[in-house]
């Protein structure tokens, strides 16, 4: 499993799209952060507000966890070479998202427990201790930051001073592998316990708890608890909960291959779609405004040879879980897709990343696949192919400084259609857009692909506000956090 990630922070940009092709032997980059401010940017805050208060509030920007931010994007990723900043933070490990407000603070949890906020040059305005280790992707809500934490807490910050608001345990341990907390006007929802004896086990033959089997709906206002929902009846243990918070229901994947669709009000099921035997749906979902689901999936027989080639996407009516289309790859899916409008294509799209993530305790070489689909249809609309990688873990990691992400982090699509996404593995961050529409997105056209090579992992998806693209990345047991800002 590429669950057990030490991961550590580390933030974005720039565009050499120079990296070996052997990247474990290039030298690691540093990590850091850059702040790329648009010159037009006061134009596309006062437009782009409109449809959210805050930029990146959660994991794949809203709850519908489509993937498509309001916010243009830049093109190609390229390192200003002004103002520079640089934090280096000993202890800390991160395998998250982080996420944007409306005056670009960003905000992120972490391994060790502890909360951060820092203002768009780097400066950090506060620190909070969670109640625990492992506070997870938080999300912020009306001037509030909610995460939960490994010791079962829910937690309400205060976004601007990072002050506890108030705490709540509901239960006695909450995963460890990351997951996202969602928030809405009236509720909270998140995994609920961990799955003991999963079955799961370490590179270093250690049994590894990993999931969840419940899932809890909490009241916003006080974290008190509204319903809690035991998936153990359909053998199902949630992964890495990313679900669809929708006005009546919530959408969701139990990793071992299926997805479920709760009552708001009760937690009673309304339906759920199994995607076939021996499949992993630890991928989570993606719902769109014409009401569909789309859940990608992966095989998982054990054998690991022949699991490396099955996998594929399910678009799912959201009212009654009917099977719109499939589509099978040859890669397993384990992120999240993102949906929306891309250039060059009239019509939805999603992007769907597929690979298998590196391994431990010995080297793998990896290439990875993105594909690019007609929402409506399933018909490929373009596809880009990695260089080939060899790497511990992910690159840049060691036995001692584990960094073990999966293939690929969610992706993210620009207001003006340009994908961007991490390449977990290859420690190397994607934009990409297909301009001569030949169904591919061509490495080395510069005009198509632009890339930042941080030379090390990097699991939480990219962030988007204008002028900006946040990214976090592996970084051995401590977080470097470094900015470049253009005057
Ligand atoms: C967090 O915990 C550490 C260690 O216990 C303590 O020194 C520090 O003051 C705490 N920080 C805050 C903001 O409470
Ligand atoms: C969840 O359901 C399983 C199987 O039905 C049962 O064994 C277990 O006790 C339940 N757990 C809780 C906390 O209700
Ligand atoms: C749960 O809520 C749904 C509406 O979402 C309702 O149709 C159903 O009857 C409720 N079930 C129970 C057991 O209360
Ligand atoms: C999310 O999906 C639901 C169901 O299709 C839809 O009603 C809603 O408008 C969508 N919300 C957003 C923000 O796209
Ligand atoms: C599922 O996996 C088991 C164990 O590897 C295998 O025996 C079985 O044939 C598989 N089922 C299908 C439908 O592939
Ligand atoms: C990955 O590498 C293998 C072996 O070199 C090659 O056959 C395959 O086409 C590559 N896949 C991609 C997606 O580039």
């Amino acid at each position: 499993m590429a669950l057990f990630r030490m991961l550590v922070v580390a933030i974005l940009a720039e565009g050499t799209p120079l990296w070996d092709d052997n990247c474990d032997s290039c030298e690691a980059g540093s990590a850091f952060l850059q702040l790329e401010l648009s010159k037009d940017r006061a134009h596309v805050i006062s437009s782009d507000l409109q449809a959210s208060r805050y930029w990146f509030p959660t994991k794949s920007v809203d709850n519908n966890r489509s993937g498509q931010s309001s916010v243009s994007g830049p093109f190609p990723l390229h390192k200003p070479d002004t103002a520079h900043w640089e934090l280096n933070v000993p202890g800390v490990v991160f395998h998250q998202v982080p996420m944007i407000d409306d005056k670009l603070n960003i905000y992120m949890g972490s391994d060790t427990g502890k909360i951060f906020s820092f203002d768009k040059y780097g400066a950090k305005r506060w620190e909070a201790n969670g109640t625990g280790t492992h506070c997870q992707d938080p999300s912020l809500f009306e001037g509030i930051l909610y995460t939960a934490c490994r010791d079962g807490s829910v937690l309400a910050l205060d976004m601007m001073t990072g002050q506890l608001l108030w705490q709540r345990k509901i239960c006695k341990e909450l995963p460890f592998e990351h997951y996202s907390i969602s928030v809405t006007k009236d509720h909270i929802f998140l995994p609920a316990g961990v799955n003991q004896h999963g079955g799961y086990v370490s590179p270093f033959h250690e049994p590894l708890d990993i999931g969840s089997p419940a899932v809890a709906l909490l009241r916003r206002e006080d974290g008190r608890l509204v319903w809690r929902a035991n998936l153990s009846k359909w053998n199902a243990v949630t992964q890495e909960l990313t679900p669809c918070m929708l006005s009546d229901s919530v959408i969701f994947s139990g990793g071992m291959g299926t997805i479920f669709r709760l009552s708001l009000q009760n937690g009673s099921l309304i339906w759920k779609v199994d995607v076939g035997p021996n499949l992993t749906t630890s991928a989570q979902v993606s719902c769109t405004q014409d009401g569909k689901v789309f859940a990608g999936y992966g095989g998982y027989s054990g054998n690991d040879a022949n699991d490396r080639h099955v996998g594929g996407l399910y678009a799912l009516d959201i009212k009654t879980g009917d099977t719109l289309w499939t589509r099978s790859f040859p890669y397993r899916v384990y992120t999240p897709v993102a949906v929306g409008e891309i250039q060059g294509h009239k019509g939805t799209a999603v992007i769907v990343a597929m690979g298998t993530p590196g391994q431990y305790p010995k080297k793998t070489t990896e290439n990875h696949t993105l594909w690019a689909l007609d929402a409506n249809t399933g018909a490929m609309i373009w596809s880009f192919n990695t260089p080939s990688c060899t790497a511990l873990g992910a690159r840049g990691g060691t036995l001692e400084e584990m960094c073990w992400p999966l293939a690929w982090s969610a992706p993210v699509i620009s207001k003006d259609g340009i994908v961007y996404i991490n390449w977990a593995f290859g420690g190397v961050t994607f934009a990409l857009r297909d301009i001569n529409k030949d169904g591919l997105c061509d490495l080395h056209n510069p005009e198509e692909v632009s890339s930042f090579d941080f030379g090390i992992g990097h699991q939480g998806g990219p962030a988007l506000a204008p002028g900006m693209l946040v990214v976090l990345t592996c970084h051995g047991p401590r977080a470097i956090l470094t900015a470049a800002i253009e005057q």
